[in-house]
């Protein structure tokens, strides 16, 4: 029975180019699950877009002396077209700046307010005498009083992952000028997050699949007990507060963690209504056996697994998360990105030299499941090098170059199967239901290993059966040899799809298949004796050594501002 899945991706704000730290733990994983189920006949919508109204791109705008919309748009440009390159499968990838997500945030708001989970109270926000406005958020920094990091920001720790409210801040400053804030009392909209304390945490007590850092976290935040939080700021760019319920609002907007979040619920909307069925959101959302998964980096974890769930047990007869799969942080060369350092290797600068299955590849080969990862010039030359070419591209292409001299362009008819043949059909029914498995339970790494495990199998084969000799002292059995190794590279186009789907879509047009490999399910398409095969040409570019000097020598350029 097909399943419906929603693949939810952490929406991120529009302050910066996408680099490779952003995607690999987000994007990367959110595809390849999408474009799984996708395959195995499952309704699947992928969604996310810009975070437009956070404070990093209000602050871009002050720095730059323009407006926040002149920022978000600029960039939303940018990753739009990036996600687009890289393949990311989305159903929509919008952003928060639209119609739409303005009345769907806004009604979320009225409908918890009308189930009683909305009052209005003082609140001590933080004011800059010296700009003379409100500083929310990531306008101030200061020491964590959970765990005394001395750079956590008004909305969060980045050390210890605590939510936190501007006053909870020892020391707090404007990151503006550095000087002390003062505090003045404002009106604000609470949501009563202590009224959900115990109904998530009998909820987060059933996600035994969870990874362990994702429960444990949450289970964290949930002892210590929940307080009433701030659902608006002293600003004027975001989500206006509905002023025909809510009075002396005009100057004040929803705070932006409670609407992007509900940004998944909006673009869910959105897409149906540009889709057949205006209602296709409904089997998403409402039906009680409809999976919600949602992919993002770990210092997101309170927002998806406490402040959304009780939105949604507030909103009521929504969908809570299946699950929240948030990965740790990927370094660059053993330190972490960082725009303002402009450590980073930028999206768009790596599309304009590099080919997307490589970096795809190399991203999931190490991404950062259960701890922080690496990313490294080498590693990416020895992925691209050692791996794609050498013993995918390998396998394929001499599989493929035999044959084709040796048969005429066409598929051999294998006859009756030896025994080894028949071990390697059935290496590929297994590595079917291994790869299928691991991504079920989001382990991507294990997925991918596992898909290149069948590679290797070929490479054996071929290597202990060599279809190059037998071609003239045996060609019968060559015939056997080379139709069951055309039969694995027809099994690794299915199984590396949801990594590298531009790779897969060669290899499916070089086995002569006609349709896509997308559409072709989760199989082994049986290759076809007789068929005709196209001349083969060599899936992936073997890179020059020098590329890892001449990047390093980038990055410390682009650091030095060069
Ligand atoms: N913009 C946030 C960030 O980059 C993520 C928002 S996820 C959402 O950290 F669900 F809240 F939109
Ligand atoms: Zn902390």
């Amino acid at each position: 029975m097909s399943r419906n899945i929603l693949v939810c991706v952490a929406w991120p704000y529009v302050n910066s180019e996408p680099h490779l730290g952003h995607i690999a733990g987000m994007n990367v994983p959110a595809d390849i699950f999408a474009r799984y189920h996708r395959m195995v006949g499952n309704r699947v919508a992928m969604v996310s877009g810009s975070d437009m109204h956070g404070t990093p791109t209000a602050l871009k705008a002050v720095d730059e002396g323009v407006t926040p919309e002149d920022i978000a748009f600029r960039y939303h440009e940018i990753w739009a077209n990036c996600m687009e390159r890289m393949g990311f499968s989305y159903d929509l990838y919008t952003h928060t700046h639209t119609k739409i997500h303005e009345d769907v945030a806004q009604d979320v708001l009225l409908t918890l307010d009308k189930h009683g989970y909305i009052y209005e109270d003082t609140q001590l926000m933080p004011f800059s005498e010296s700009e003379q406005r409100f500083l929310s958020d990531r306008f101030v920094e200061g020491t964590c009083p959970a765990c005394g990091f001395d750079g956590a920001r008004g909305d969060q720790c980045d050390d210890c992952g605590r939510t936190l409210d501007p006053t909870d801040l020892i020391d707090i400053r404007s990151i503006r000028d550095g000087s002390t804030p003062v505090f003045i009392e404002t009106t604000h909209l609470m949501i009563k997050l202590s009224a959900f304390q115990e109904r998530l945490e009998r909820w987060v007590k059933t996600k035994n699949d969870w990874r362990p850092n994702v429960r444990n976290q949450t289970l964290g935040f949930l002892n210590e007990g929940l307080h009433d939080r701030a659902m608006t700021r002293d600003i004027e760019w975001g989500v206006p507060v509905p002023s025909d319920r809510f009075e002396g609002y005009d100057k004040k907007r929803i705070y932006v963690w409670f609407e992007a979040v509900i940004g998944y619920f909006s673009a869910t909307k959105a897409w149906a209504i540009n889709s057949d069925n205006e209602d296709d959101w409904k089997e998403f959302w409402h039906d009680s056996d409809a999976e919600s998964y949602y992919f993002q980096g770990k210092d997101n974890i309170p927002f998806h697994t406490v402040l959304w769930p009780a939105m949604l047990m507030g909103y009521g007869g929504l969908n809570l998360p299946t699950d929240v799969v948030a990965n740790e942080y990927l370094n660059l060369d053993g330190q972490g990105f960082s725009s303002s350092r402009n450590w980073a290797v930028w999206l768009p600068d790596y599309l304009e030299r590099y080919d997307v299955d490589p970096l795809r590849y190399y991203l999931a080969s190490i991404m950062p499941e259960t701890s922080d990862s690496d990313f490294t010039w080498e590693g990416y030359l020895a992925a691209n090098n050692n791996v794609l070419v050498a013993t995918l591209g390998n396998f394929v292409h001499r599989t493929l170059t035999i044959t084709t001299r040796n048969f005429d362009n066409q598929v051999p008819d294998p006859g009756e199967l030896g025994s080894q043949d028949q071990s390697v059909i059935d290496a590929c029914s297994q590595a079917l239901e291994d790869v299928s498995e691991s991504i079920e339970s989001r382990r991507f790494r294990r997925a991918l290993y596992q898909a290149m495990e069948l590679a290797r199998v070929g490479n054996r084969y071929l290597d202990s059966e060599e279809p190059w000799r037998t071609v003239r002292s045996d060609p019968e059995k060559a015939a056997k040899t080379l139709w069951t190794a055309l039969n694995v590279i027809s099994t690794l186009r299915t199984l590396f799809y949801p990594f590298i789907p531009f790779s897969c879509d060669k290899m499916h047009d070089l086995l002569g298949f006609d349709g896509a490999t997308a559409t072709d399910g989760w199989k082994r398409r049986v290759v076809e004796p007789g068929s005709p095969l196209p001349t083969p040409k060599p899936l992936f570019r073997k890179l020059d050594p020098e590329i890892v000097e001449q990047e390093k020598e980038r990055l410390l350029a682009q650091q030095s501002g060069e």
